[in-house]
Formats: C-alpha cells, sequence, structure tokens
C-alpha cells in the first residue's frame, strides 16, 4: 500500500489549440493539506478538473488510491472517496439548507439514484437528525429553514462543504474555498477545514489566492505558473523560493 492518494502524471490539458497544463505531475500524500497557488489563469481550475474528472486530460494518466481512474467521471471517483466543491457553490437554491444536506446525504446511501428522484423521497428520521446534526457541526442551525440560494455567500460556502462532507470522502478537493469571502467567514473556513483535518482519515488538495489561508492550511505547496509546476515542497521551501517570490508571491509572503 502506497501513502500516495491521487497521483496526476505528465497531465496535458488542450482546449483547442491552447495548452493549458504542460505535462504536470503532482501527488497528494494520505493526510497531507496540500494547496496548489499560481497566478489567474495558471491552470489551477482546470488541473482540478483533471484529476476530479470534470474534464479528462489530452495525455496524461491520474489514480486514485491506486487505481488508474483517468477515464472514470466524477461521479465514479465520488463513488471511490473523492469529494470536491467548486470555484462557485453548487447547491439547491430553492432547497433550503436543511433540505440540501437531506439530499446529500440520501445521495451518499442510494447512490445512483437522480437528483429528481432523491427530491422526491420522504427522509428516514436517522437522516433528517444526521442533517441537524452537521448543520450544528458547521453553525448553520439558524439558517436550517432558508432557502439555500438567500444565504450569505460565506454560508452557501459552508453549506456546499459540508454537503461533499455529507459523502465521507477521503480526499477533499477545495477550489477557492474562501473566494469573494468576508474577513469573519474567511477565518471560520479556515478553523473548520483545519479540524476536519485534525479528525484524521481525511486528505486535503486545495487552491487559494489568500496567503493567510495558504499559509495556514498547507503542509505542502505547489505553484503552477502558465501550466507547468514550478516549484513544490513545504511551506518554507516555498515562501523562499526565489522564482516563486519573482512570479507569484511577489512581497505579500511577507505579511503572511
Ligand atoms: N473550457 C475552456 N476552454 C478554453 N480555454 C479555457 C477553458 N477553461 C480554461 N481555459 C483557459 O485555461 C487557462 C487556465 O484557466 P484556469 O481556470 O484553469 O486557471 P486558474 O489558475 O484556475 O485561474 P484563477 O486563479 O483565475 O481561478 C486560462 O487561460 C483559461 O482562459
Ligand atoms: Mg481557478
Amino acid at each position: 500500500m502506497s501513502d500516495i492518494l491521487l497521483r496526476g502524471t505528465s497531465l496535458k490539458k488542450d482546449y483547442g489549440r491552447i495548452t493549458v497544463l504542460k505535462g504536470v505531475d503532482i501527488d497528494v500524500a494520505e493526510g497531507e493539506a496540500h494547496v496548489v497557488i499560481g497566478p489567474n489563469g495558471a491552470g489551477k481550475t482546470t488541473l482540478f478538473k483533471v484529476l476530479s474528472g470534470e474534464v479528462f486530460p489530452t495525455s496524461g494518466t491520474v489514480s486514485f488510491d491506486g487505481r488508474d481512474v483517468t477515464r472514470l467521471a466524477g461521479w465514479q471517483r465520488t463513488r471511490h472517496g473523492v469529494g470536491r466543491t467548486f470555484q462557485m457553490a453548487r447547491i439547491f437554491k430553492e432547497l433550503s439548507a436543511f433540505e440540501n444536506l437531506v439530499v446529500a446525504l440520501e445521495a451518499k446511501k442510494r447512490q445512483g439514484t437522480s437528483a429528481l428522484e432523491l427530491l422526491r423521497l420522504v427522509p428516514a428520521a436517522s437522516i433528517r437528525d444526521e442533517a441537524r446534526r452537521i448543520l450544528a457541526e458547521f453553525s448553520l442551525e439558524h439558517v436550517s429553514a432558508w432557502p439555500a440560494g438567500s444565504l450569505s455567500h460565506g454560508d452557501k460556502k459552508t453549506l456546499e462543504l459540508a454537503m461533499v462532507l455529507a459523502a465521507r470522502p477521503r480526499l477533499l478537493m477545495l477550489d477557492e474555498p474562501t473566494a469573494g469571502m468576508s474577513p469573519a467567514d474567511r477565518q471560520r473556513s479556515v478553523e473548520l477545514i483545519a479540524g476536519l483535518m485534525k479528525g484524521g482519515g481525511l486528505s486535503l488538495l486545495l487552491t487559494e489566492h489568500d496567503m493567510q489561508v495558504v499559509f495556514g492550511l498547507a503542509t505542502r505547496i505547489t505553484v503552477l505558473n502558465y501550466g507547468e509546476i514550478i516549484a513544490t515542497g513545504s511551506p518554507e521551501e516555498v515562501r523562499s523560493n526565489p522564482r516563486v517570490r519573482e512570479v507569484y508571491l511577489g512581497h505579500d509572503v511577507s505579511a503572511a
């Protein structure tokens, strides 16, 4: 058994004539919090899509827990333990926060059931209890009955995270989880994610622009620039890497 949970090898992604990923090698070890940083347009979201199965690479391979998943769709990877959020939160806007969680829990229980069928189900008491417990854990009880579309941006993202975690993934992939959040919500998210990591059994791959969040969570950092990795290592190694400072971190890293 290797302790590498996710591995992308020589990943290349072309969109028409544009090459967005130019041969990326990346892995996530069990229990680590691996953060991918890089300028806008570097290819971070594209790398996430390739690793999570939302799009397939033009060439290269993806393996999860030692199994080749390169040609498996995202929902199939979810079954193997990959959970991801999106740069824009994906929730059912007309359903309440509580109902959103119920759907996520039912989806885990009844894999292969369509969203429409899930919506028609009368949830078991155990599912309703579990949804209430999770809402409390994520400090969302006060918005439990609100339509999810009416929640604040920070609460929407937190709800989405709670829904992904309802499937009990082994790997959590977060694409800019704190983008557009207030400083208070951002701090709450960092504490929440750090708490999840402490619980054990979870590995993390995330992208993030906010350096407080990056250095607050990362056990390893990879820097992507124009579709190529220019550095990977411990936060200290990356922070002091001259090339990284030149292309990305600039001066603001001293504040992190
Ligand atoms: N579906 C697509 N078709 C064509 N080009 C695309 C597509 N998706 C992304 N790109 C291009 O690929 C490049 C990388 O985009 P990507 O969204 O992966 O960057 P990013 O690092 O996530 O940026 P940001 O920090 O702004 O989120 C950009 O130049 C983008 O325009
Ligand atoms: Mg992006």
